[in-house]
């Protein structure tokens, strides 16, 4: 109940927050547009009557009042129109702005690899007009509200009976409040999650490495197939409520229909026998044929708000996961020391991931002394990437704790963190923006700054990009841009690497998989580089270079070697002692170096 009052209030306060004159404004013009209805009745009546028995007083008035009134009822219908699409578009942005702030707010990853939250954010991404439409919506169902009050005293007045008119509309809301309920529903459960599939689907063949790949396997009709598979068992489930609802509605509909006319009857009964004037008799011909009309609007109006507190709700959540659950540090005050004295500890940490049946990682005690070189090696699924990704800070460990010179990582304010460390991902991105950028985004205060973009990619094994045509660093990267140059893989993932070495001294610099496309002379300098840089790091700040690699080759210069297997370490040391245990990692060494002879 109390989420629903907070929905309620996010609700009424979104639009004033975004505009509070336009919204006000629409507010004054619906009721202005709707109550100016039955003014239009009221002077029709008094026209008529007056035409009826030739009597100026009433012809008069009647018809200053259908004047004013008709006047009135047109300014306010379009007027409101006017400024409620006005302030939806202001407010859209608004929404817009306001979820791409949380979710980048967020300080961990996990919300993005859960399907019920991306479920939850895709529901705000599809219906975010919905939180910016209620105080109208409740305006209208106001206005809808006391207009038909009016029209049932005025009803009343003529003929008693009449006013029961509106009782025979209350099975047509109860049916159309029904068949929203359940729309609502089949969204949540069917909706949000075919929607989201649907975009990864175009995603995929929109880009060109998809395009690829759909190509060369043949799969361009399976991939219409399933795009229409998810669009049917959107619109069947859809459809099936829509129908059943609008069968149910129909019969409503006839049902109040039915009074209607049965109210015509009388009335017209009534006007034959003299007992209603012609004035009268116009007047319930208006109000009537309109009460169908306005119980109709009354009943989407309401239901439209059903559909609001569900998206608000859905704001409110995403508000609190990414104030708490997402980022559960906000209080943390332990600061940790400029460089490192002693290591990075991991002790029995242990990483499952959402919705998974094992541990990723299991159970991981570790000790990284300051100022090493460390290189993570084991087979596909290992665990290696999650271990980087732990240390990272994208997830906390599910057991255990992770430790920086004897601080627990988690008391330790992410930001803080994040400023102390760099990374290169195994799945890094190809930021299509220029050279300059595309490298100084790994820390934006130097991005301008020729000097510090040049050293990064001097680090990053890849100065010879920066001569690349004859503006170098200003050049359009990918070939979204017409004057944008298209990369090969391993030139853009020295720039991903050129990225992590933005910062000069990070206290971490993880590097997973940096030379997975580099060819064989670069992969050799930028390990070299690495170690050396190390070294000097040490000497500083006593950081720590932490790279995964599948070639043992460049595993063997680490100063330590961290070997993982099915999510548990099994061997550490450097390569003379491994090789001299004889276990898994000599095993694979061995492995490897044959099959490279
Ligand atoms: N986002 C995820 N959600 C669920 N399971 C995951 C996720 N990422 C990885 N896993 C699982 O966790 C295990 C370890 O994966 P991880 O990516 O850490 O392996 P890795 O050692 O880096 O492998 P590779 O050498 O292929 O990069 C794997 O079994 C994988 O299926
Ligand atoms: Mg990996």
């Amino acid at each position: 109940m109390r989420e629903r009052l907070r929905a309620v209030r996010l609700l009424l306060a979104f639009p004033f927050k975004v505009d509070t004159y336009r919204t006000a404004g629409a507010l004054l013009l619906i009721f202005c547009g709707q109550l100016a209805g039955v003014g239009v009745a009221i002077g029709l009546a008094l026209t008529t009557d007056g035409a009826v028995t030739r009597s100026g007083d009433r012809a008069i008035p009647g018809i200053a009042i259908f004047c004013v009134s008709a006047l009135l009822s047109s300014l306010g219908n379009w007027g409101s129109f006017v400024l409620q699409t006005n302030l939806l578009d202001r407010a859209t942005l608004a929404v817009d702005l306001e979820l791409v702030q949380l979710t980048c707010s967020i300080e961990g990853i996990e919300h993005l690899e859960r399907p019920e939250y991306l479920d939850r954010i895709e529901h705000l991404n599809q219906n975010r007009q919905n939180l910016v439409t209620v105080p109208t919506r409740a305006a209208t169902i106001l206005a809808s509200g006391l207009r038909l009050a009016l029209t049932v005293v005025l009803l009343a007045r003529v003929e008693p009976l009449l006013a029961l008119l509106v009782l025979a509309g209350i099975p047509l809301l109860l049916a159309s409040t029904r068949r929203n309920r359940k729309l609502i529903q089949v969204w949540d459960e069917v909706g949000s999650p075919t929607m989201r599939l649907q975009y990864v689907l175009r995603h995929i063949a929109g880009q060109e490495s998809g395009a690829r790949e759909i190509r060369v396997f043949g799969i361009q009709e399976e991939f219409k197939r399933g795009y229409t598979r998810l669009w049917n068992t959107f619109t069947a489930a859809f459809d099936r409520v829509s129908l059943g609802g609008a069968l149910l509605e129909a019969l409503a509909a006839a049902f109040l229909a039915l009074a209607v006319g049965f109210g015509l009857v009388l009335v017209a009964h009534q006007a034959d026998s003299g007992a209603v004037t012609a004035g009268n008799l116009v007047l319930v011909l208006t109000l009537i044929s309109q009460i169908n009309l306005h119980l109709g609007i009354l009943a989407g109006t309401a239901n439209s708000v059903g559909g609001s507190l569900q998206t608000a709700e859905r704001l409110l959540w995403l508000r609190e996961y990414a104030a708490h659950d997402g980022s559960p540090d906000r209080n943390s005050s332990s600061e940790l020391p400029a460089s490192l004295s002693s290591g990075i500890e991991l002790a029995h940490v242990s990483y499952r991931y959402a919705g998974a049946d094992a541990d990723a990682l299991h159970d991981v005690d570790l000790f990284i002394p300051f100022g090493s070189s460390v290189a993570i090696v084991g087979e596909n699924g290992a665990g290696k990437s999650t271990l980087v990704k732990l240390l990272l800070r994208m997830y906390q460990p599910s057991a255990g704790s992770i430790l920086i010179d004897g601080v627990e990582l988690g008391d330790v304010s992410t930001g803080q963190w994040r400023s102390l460390t760099s990374a290169t991902f195994q799945d890094f991105v190809k930021f299509e923006f220029l050279l300059r950028e595309s490298v100084g985004v790994g820390q934006l205060d130097f991005v301008d700054e020729t000097a510090a973009v040049l050293g990064a990619l001097q680090r990053g094994e890849a100065s010879e990009l920066a001569q690349i045509r004859s503006i170098g660093l200003e050049t359009q990267l990918g070939r979204n841009f017409a004057d944008g140059i298209e990369l090969s893989g391993g030139q853009w993932q020295k720039i991903a690497v050129s990225r992590s070495m933005m910062r000069e001294s990070p206290l971490l610099l993880v590097l997973d998989e940096p030379a997975a496309s580099l060819d064989a002379t670069t992969e050799a300098a930028l390990f070299e580089h690495l170690t050396g840089a190390a070294r000097r790091a040490s000497r500083n700040a006593g950081a720590v270079s932490l790279f995964v690699s599948h070639r043992f080759g460049t595993a063997r210069n680490a100063d330590l070697i961290v070997v993982l297997n099915q999510g548990r370490v099994v061997e550490t040391g450097n390569h003379a002692t491994l090789m001299g245990n004889g276990g898994y990692y000599a095993e694979l060494f061995q492995l490897q170096a044959r099959s490279y002879q």
